[in-house]
């Protein structure tokens, strides 16, 4: 008996040390993948199980892998993720592109294509090349190989469709654009500046610039007609600006810029609207730069009729509205149209108020407030308007009223449309009309049953009386809250760890 213990106990373990194996040395490390590079014929499909990223593809070091990315879990992407954060640095057609499914696939045949559950093409690189790898940088290219290594030649690049994100060293030049993830900012560059735009009217395009930054020009100047300039994150962590040579026409030096080394930094378009720089620590991401360092300069930092209070965070325009869950409910209503000759509308001044970043902003000038107002009442475009009485700036507001900021200057007026359905009050007295017409039809059902009950009684028959259809009437309310729900905004953000 006491022999036997002994050797049991080593099967139990060695059973133990086995299952031990099985599940945490031999687990698949989500971010791994043998490949080095895909040569054409090339396929994959989505894989069900997978939480957070499929690798189909990585760079030499693992840095960086390339495969289906799963999007506030039910949403699929293609693009490169940086491994160790498992943060994504690229994505194909600046979006998630259709439903986690494992009838999506990929096919490698000179040009990436992403088919969807029917067979239709999602996304295609529209190349004919014979390969494609995913380079140090994070650069994902498909290239066609030539006699020699010296022969190669990149076809495409990920680093010339960018996303939201910029890499080191990668040339962000006038044809392209950066788009947060929500789809409300982007970024574009102007002949001698980086411009700023949010989409908050969906039919203006790029939109309205919001932002600008000016270069600096302390050691070379921007030349008309010397050609376009072009943006780069450095290595040495600045964000510079150059037109011809290595010489910057501009640099903004980073909080982190006497950290050494390559790989480590990046500078994304967040979906707040600011350009934000950040420095791999070797654990995680840490800010080092933002393009709009005053929160309340952010083109909607306390969301639609917010009133940002500098110092003091966020309130609403409307005093008799507080501020709750992120932002101001005002009672508008949302309309299709944008057309105030259209639309009922409510007037809302405030006083102390101006637009963020007016600097940039277009001005009429006029001899006084009631004049500034008055120019937008008639304007079936105009949302609003900012009147500074002391300079006569009418500054006008042509999209849906964002954020403004709080002065303590009295003299700065605030003059807003609030959309309003004059249907709601109806509904509301139609609501009363109602309840007075069922009252009545219930006070009429009583007397009836009363009289009923009388005669019946009168004539001496008792009992079988049942209670029912007495719920019935209160049918109509239980689904009067379901109005108002919202579907949730599915492309809010990348998941953040
Ligand atoms: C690759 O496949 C796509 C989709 O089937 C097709 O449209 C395209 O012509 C093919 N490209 C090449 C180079 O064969
Ligand atoms: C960026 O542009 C410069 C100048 O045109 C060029 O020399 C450099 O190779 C480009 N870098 C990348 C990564 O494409
Ligand atoms: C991989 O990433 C680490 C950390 O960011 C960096 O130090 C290293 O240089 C990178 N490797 C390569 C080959 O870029
Ligand atoms: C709200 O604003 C109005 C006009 O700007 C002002 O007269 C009133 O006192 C304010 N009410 C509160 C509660 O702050
Ligand atoms: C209305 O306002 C918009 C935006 O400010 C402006 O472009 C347009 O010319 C104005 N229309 C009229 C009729 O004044
Ligand atoms: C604007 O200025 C005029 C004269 O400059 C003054 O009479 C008026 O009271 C001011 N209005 C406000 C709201 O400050």
């Amino acid at each position: 008996m006491v022999a036997i213990i002994p050797s049991e106990l080593t099967q139990i373990t060695l059973l133990l040390l086995l299952f031990l194996f099985f599940t945490v040395i031999y687990q698949p490390t989500f971010a791994l993948t043998s490949n080095k590079e895909l040569a054409k014929g090339f396929t994959a499909t989505v894989d069900s199980s997978v939480k957070l990223f499929q690798p189909l593809l990585s760079d030499s070091v693992g840095n960086y892998s390339f495969g289906f990315i799963r999007v506030d879990q039910t949403q699929l992407a293609v693009g490169v993720v940086h491994v160790p954060s498992n943060e994504p640095v690229w994505v194909a057609g600046k979006s998630y592109l259709t439903r986690w499914s494992e009838r999506t696939s990929l096919l490698f045949n000179g040009s990436l294509v992403i088919f969807d559950k029917h067979g239709g093409v999602l996304w295609s690189s529209n190349t004919d090349g014979d390969r494609v790898r995913v380079l140090g940088t994070s650069n994902l290219v498909i290239e066609k190989v030539g006699e020699s290594k010296d022969d190669d030649v990149i076809l495409w690049q990920s680093f010339d469709f960018p996303y939201n994100t910029l890499m080191e060293n990668q040339n962000f030049t006038s044809e392209m654009t950066l788009v947060s993830s929500n789809g409300l900012y982007s970024m574009k560059l102007g002949p001698d500046f980086i411009g700023f735009y949010a989409k908050f009217d969906p039919d203006s395009n790029p939109g309205h610039l919001y932002f600008r930054h000016n270069p600096l020009e302390a050691k070379a100047s921007v030349m008309k007609g010397q050609g376009p300039i072009r943006v780069v994150l450095t290595s040495d962590g600045f964000l510079g600006m150059y037109q011809n040579g290595s010489t910057p026409v501009d640099v903004q030096p980073f909080s982190s810029f006497q950290q050494r080394g390559t790989g480590n930094r990046l500078v994304r378009l967040e979906p707040d609207g600011n350009l934000v720089g950040y420095y791999w620590t070797r654990s995680s991401w840490v800010v080092d730069f933002k393009q709009i360092s005053d929160v309340c300069e952010l083109p909607s930092s306390c969301g639609p009729y917010g009133l940002c209070q500098p110092g003091k965070g966020c309130s609403c325009l409307d005093n008799k509205t507080s501020y709750s869950s992120g932002k101001c409910d005002i009672g508008e209503i949302k309309v299709s149209s944008n057309d105030f000759c259209q639309t009922k509308y409510k007037v809302m001044r405030k006083t102390g108020v101006e637009l963020p970043n007016k600097e940039i902003l277009d001005y009429i000038i006029t001899s006084s407030l009631e004049k500034c107002e008055s120019a937008c009442e008639q304007n079936c475009t105009c949302w609003g308007v900012v009147y500074s009485n002391t300079s006569r700036f009418c500054y006008t507001i042509d999209y849906p009223i964002q954020t403004i900021v709080e002065v303590l200057d009295e003299s700065k007026l605030g003059y807003f449309k609030v959309r309003y359905s004059p249907k709601n009050d109806k509904k509301v007295v139609g609501l009363w009309v109602g309840l007075g017409l069922l009252c009545g039809l219930v006070l009429l059902l009583l007397v009836v049953r009363g009289l009923f009950l009388y005669k019946r009684e009168n004539r001496g028959v008792k009992g079988y009386v049942e209670e029912d259809g007495v719920n019935s009437g209160v049918g109509p309310y239980k689904n009067l809250g379901s109005s108002s729900f919202k579907s949730i905004e599915l492309s809010e953000r990348w998941r953040k760890q």
